[in-house]
């Protein structure tokens, strides 16, 4: 029986048409992939883990202000969500070197930034999102100079709300990925945090003991990709009712 309509499938999430003109429901899979989807498997429970994380983070950064497209969860696969044009670029803040950045510029893992360092790949799965600068943004119009000043700033908005969050509960924000929505209002537009907030969309380490707690578990094969997003969700009082 079909519910709804969908609009996307993507790799972890659905997204279905939501009751009202500018909703969406956003279900959260539990797939995992990682190396642009050469990668693959299911990870029972990873989708309601992300679906709580989401939006504990989305909450937390509402409540200072940061505009997102959250609106309120559903259940525990589904939240509803403002309907946007998503802008065609992931946004990475990183705090520490890691990932792609570690290899690209021959950094070791773990070493803190004099800064945190904001970069944009295009958004091409074909691609595999390539690297891109503010001159290809401009060139091919994927973001206009103001865009790109109000998509700093809510990157780096959102950085110091997750690093504080999460330093609050003894781990390390190393870096993550955001992506941004447009939004109009009347005769104006507005950008927003979209998608998701996530243990897949963020390296997460123990402060004490350097444990990873993202799908970096998945990624490098270090365990249960679930014990660790389930360890952030407990830290943070975030946790499915298990009856
Ligand atoms: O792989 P890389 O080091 O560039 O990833 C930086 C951050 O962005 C990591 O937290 C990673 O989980 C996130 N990311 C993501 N989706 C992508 C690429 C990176 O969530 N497609």
């Amino acid at each position: 029986m079909a519910r709804r309509k969908k609009i996307y499938e993507g790799k972890a999430k659905t997204l279905y048409e939501g009751p009202e003109p500018g909703t969406i429901v956003q279900y959260f899979k539990d797939d995992a992939t990682a190396f642009n989807a050469e990668k693959k498997a299911v990870i029972e429970g990873k989708g309601v883990l992300n679906n709580l994380l989401s939006e504990y983070f989305m909450l937390g950064l509402t409540n200072i202000g940061v505009p997102n497209h959250f609106l309120k969860r559903l259940n525990m696969r589904e939240q509803l969500v403002r309907s946007c044009e998503i802008v065609p670029l992931e946004v990475i803040v990183r705090n520490y070197a890691a990932g792609s950045m570690a290899k690209r510029l021959g950094i070791e893992e773990g070493t803190q930034l004099p800064r945190p360092i904001v970069e944009y790949c295009y958004k091409d799965d074909k691609l595999g999102d390539p690297l891109v600068t503010e001159e290809h943004i401009a060139a091919f119009g994927w973001a206009s100079p103001q865009d790109m000043d109000d998509i700093l700033s809510l990157a780096l908005r959102v950085n110091d709300f997750l690093s504080g969050v999460m330093y609050g509960v003894g781990i390390k924000l190393v870096d993550f990925k955001i992506e941004i929505g447009r939004v109009y209002e009347g005769d104006f537009q507005r950008l927003i945090v979209a998608d998701e907030i996530s243990p897949d969309s963020c390296r997460l380490w123990d402060i004490e003991t350097g444990q990873k707690l993202d799908k970096d578990v998945f990624r490098r094969d270090l365990g249960s990709l679930t014990d660790a997003y389930t360890e952030v969700a407990k830290r943070l009082g975030v946790m499915p009712k298990t009856s």
